[in-house]
């Protein structure tokens, strides 16, 4: 088939799925964490990620970004890290001799929040405002963000000197948690041949950029994507599993605090994303067990004994998607 033949939302899922393709080329081995950062794009949702340094967190939030042609702002966060820094703050104008408003990084339709748990409470609890009402109020006044908006933030873990851990009523905004783990050696080799690529040839990767439009389109696409009634159970049998109604078993006695209702919303609407980029206008219950951990992981909370024995959150969610019938 030609292009000219392709519907409107076939044509903006064949240019997302060909930047995508460009993306993982230059980010390699980290298919999943490109899929959900346009999962989160397409949907209004955030994404958090997690792994030790040198993993390439900061370059995948950069090359996508840069597949989309909306404004990007990068934050790093440091402990002197003020609200103002990144809402905005009112200037005095000599000329006018008024206060103007001089808007922050979070006026960007994309923003990376770099090393997030480095941001004192405040500067935190200003970027999960944004993230969870879409506007920020300082001195007063209240100003709308755009609506296109999309967090991605990164931390260290394992860091502990001179951080402030995320709250977790602050974590649930997030739609997604991503963990980027240590590459094997095959990964390794390819990751240096693509660096060292680029730095014999800056110009060695080509990246197209969608335009807002295709975004908007898709969103609306995905918004009309059907979830079954049988689908909708699996997804409450998910989160009702978390909190020690399911078959879950052993599992579920590690979880101190269950996943909240956001949960399941941000699991639906992540799944018809998944479905929509599938070429799906309905969504499966395999589209929701694909993004279950991801999604439930940062939501809930381990029973202290189950962490001091090693366990992660990550684990306990896979073992809740294994025990849950899906249908
Ligand atoms: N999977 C990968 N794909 C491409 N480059 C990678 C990958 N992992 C590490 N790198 C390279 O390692 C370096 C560190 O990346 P960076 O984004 O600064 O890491 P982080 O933010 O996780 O500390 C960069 O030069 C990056 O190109
Ligand atoms: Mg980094």
């Amino acid at each position: 088939m030609s292009a000219s033949n392709l519907s409107n939302d076939d044509q903006d899922r064949a240019n997302i799925r060909r930047v995508v393709a460009q993306l993982e080329t230059q980010l390699i081995n980290q298919e999943s964490l490109i899929r959900r950062l346009y999962i989160a794009l397409l949907t209004g949702g955030h994404v958090l990620i997690e792994g030790p340094p040198g993993l390439a967190k900061t370059r995948a939030v950069n090359r996508f970004a840069q597949s989309v042609s909306a404004s990007f702002a990068r934050v790093q966060s440091t402990p002197d890290l003020l609200p103002a820094d990144i809402t905005g703050t009112e200037l005095f104008q000599q000329k006018t001799s008024n206060f103007e408003f001089l808007k922050g990084p979070l006026f960007n339709n994309i923003v990376l929040v770099d090393e997030v748990n480095r941001a004192p409470p405040k500067v935190q609890s200003a970027m999960l405002e944004a993230m969870g009402e879409k506007q920020i109020t300082s001195s007063g006044v209240t100003r709308k963000l755009d609506a296109l908006f999309m967090v991605a933030a990164t931390q260290n873990p394992i860091e502990h000197e001179g951080t402030y851990p995320l709250p977790e009523a602050q974590k649930d905004r997030f739609m997604f948690f991503i963990d980027v783990a240590m590459p094997d050696a095959d990964t390794e080799r390819l990751i240096l041949d693509t660096v060292l690529a680029e730095s014999e040839d800056p110009n060695v990767h080509k990246l197209d950029a969608i335009d807002t439009d295709t975004i908007v389109r898709a969103s609306e696409s995905i918004t009309g994507v059907h979830i079954s009634d049988s689908v909708r159970d699996y997804i409450v049998r998910l989160i009702a599993a978390t909190r020690g109604q399911g078959i879950g078993g052993q599992s579920v006695d590690a979880i101190r605090q269950a996943s909240s209702p956001r949960g399941s919303i941000f699991l639906a609407t992540a799944a018809k994303a998944e479905a929509w980029l599938s070429g799906r206008d309905y969504v499966t219950p395999d589209d929701v067990a694909s993004l279950a951990v991801d999604v439930l992981s940062g939501r809930i909370a381990l029973e202290y004994k189950a962490i001091a024995e090693g366990v992660f959150q990550r684990e306990i969610i896979s073992q809740v998607v294994q025990a849950t019938p899906k249908v």
